[in-house]
């Protein structure tokens, strides 16, 4: 097989995007390379999400939709990956017969093979329950940040949640492994990485490899890098050493994600969190007292079963006590194999529907409140390149100054998306500021993202892991 263009579809989490990168890299020295047409492709991969019902659905319509290109071209190949590939397996094949392959989130390794047998001999194909090893190749790579897989599955069933049902049981990979990996991306001009696990503080615990903490400071180690993240936390293995490792390592961004899913103990008990609102209060304390310009985020659930009112107040309420710095919100929706299918007290739609926008109304009002708090100040900001969505955002901004013919973007350690008008660097070529770390005056908050003017000039005096990189 030689040129042929591989199309992808990734939705969900960043677990998807990294294994999605994986897809790609396997599926490259067949001569495949991708195309942002589906109409031209050769191979179309879909790698789905199951963690809600209409995630599910999504990728049932989006496989649905594929039936004409099939119809055009018979040797097209249509591949589904994913959590709903492992959870619905042959169900796939027999509900969607322009499926050729279902491959599950532990068999990306031996996708190249199915490629090949398929196209050779047309047959369909399940892969679903293998176990793959974790060995992932360094992509050749042209972005600035990076996703690096850390741990796969889960070990806490959450009675809401179908990851460890389709994701299977946690496990972390060796030390050595991720920090070939990252330098292997450093070396390819990456600055940041983000960490991923589905709960990355309890890394390394079961396979006695090392703690999570011990992990981020050895990845700091690396020369080049500038920026590390990792998502997701579970609250109550959020340890004081790993809240210390804000302090003491420079490269980790003062951001994370924690999520609460409830602000009620009778709910968080039913979900199987293992840790109060109490508990969880102490910790976003604990945190801010370590790192008071920490950013904390976090999910929410609306709509568990046996929601009450009053349950659904205190959810309101904590938001209000801890004013997190960003939320997500979602509705409950019953998962295969998850325990909450069967609990009773079902909440109706439309309340869950009216709950869901009261929590985000409530969010809304502390999002632009902190970022009201950051005008004035300075905040190192690693550039991605051109701005690409936040026109209608910024629509007073440009109002206020014609001379703004382009804005560029990047983030701030906190996560906070902020704009500035490259016209401040007349020496400088544009695309020579992406990947810099530019020091920027926060002038004007809106309610998803900032507008600032840069202060540093990216040759002038800057600081440890901040030098401008050859271009
Ligand atoms: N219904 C609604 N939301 C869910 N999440 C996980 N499972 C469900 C479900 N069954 C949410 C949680 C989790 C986020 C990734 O998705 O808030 O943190
Ligand atoms: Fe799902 Fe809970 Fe595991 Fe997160 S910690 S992946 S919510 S079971």
């Amino acid at each position: 097989m030689s040129s042929k263009k591989l199309f992808i579809h990734t939705m969900g989490c960043q677990m998807n995007v990294y294994d999605s990168g994986q897809i790609h890299r396997r599926l490259a020295p067949l001569g495949f390379s991708i195309t942002e047409d589906i109409n031209q492709a050769d191979v179309i991969i879909l790698n789905t999400c199951a963690i809600r019902a209409k995630a599910e659905q999504k990728a049932f319509s989006f496989l649905g939709r594929l039936v004409p290109l099939k119809e055009q071209n018979t040797h097209l190949i249509i591949a589904v990956g994913g959590c709903v590939a492992q959870q619905e397996g042959h169900r796939i094949l027999s509900r969607m017969p322009h499926v050729d392959l279902v491959f599950g989130t532990q068999a990306i390794r031996r996708l190249p093979q199915t490629i090949q047998r398929i196209a050779a001999t047309r047959c369909r194909v399940v892969t679903s329950l293998s176990i793959d090893d974790f060995s992932a190749d360094t992509p050749n790579t042209s972005q600035l940040s990076e996703f690096v897989t850390i741990m796969r599955g889960c070990d806490n069933y959450c009675t809401y949640c179908v990851v460890p049902h389709v994701r299977g049981r946690e496990s972390s990979r060796p030390p050595d492994e991720i920090l070939f990996e990252i330098k292997g991306l450093v070396a390819n001009g990456v600055r940041e990485v983000t960490l991923l696990g589905q709960n990355v503080n309890s890394y390394g615990q079961k396979e006695g490899l090392c703690r999570f903490d011990q992990l981020l400071e050895m990845v700091n180690d690396i020369d080049g890098l500038e920026r590390i993240r990792f998502t997701t936390s579970h609250p109550k293995d959020l340890t004081k050493e790993m809240m210390g490792a804000f302090k003491t390592l420079e490269k980790l961004c003062p951001h994370i994600h924690l999520p609460v899913q409830s602000g009620s103990d009778a709910v968080l008990k039913r979900m199987n969190r293992h840790y109060t609102r109490s508990h969880y209060v102490d910790k976003v304390a604990l945190l801010r007292q370590v790192l008071p310009e920490i950013a904390i985020t976090s999910d929410i659930i609306v709509g568990f079963p046996g929601e009450t009112e009053s349950d659904y107040e205190a959810t309101l309420d904590l938001i209000r006590q801890v004013e997190f710095d960003g939320l997500f919100a979602f509705i409950y929706s019953d998962r295969p194999n998850a325990p909450a299918v069967r609990f009773g007290e079902k909440v109706a739609e439309p309340q869950k529907k009216a709950r869901l926008q009261a929590v985000l109304a409530c969010q809304e009002a502390f999002t632009i409140k902190k970022n009201q708090a950051m005008v004035g100040s300075v905040h190192k900001v690693l550039v991605d390149g051109p701005s690409k969505s936040a026109f209608s955002e910024l629509g007073t901004v440009i109002q206020e100054n014609q001379a703004i013919r382009s804005q560029w973007s990047g983030r701030t350690g906190t996560n906070k998306i902020v704009h500035f008008s490259p016209a401040s660097y007349p020496d400088a070529p544009n695309q020579r500021l992406t990947g810099l770390t530019l020091e920027i005056m926060i002038e004007k908050a809106m309610p998803h993202s900032l507008w600032g003017r840069p202060i540093s000039h990216p040759n002038s005096s800057l600081g440890k892991g901040e030098q401008t990189h050859a271009a």
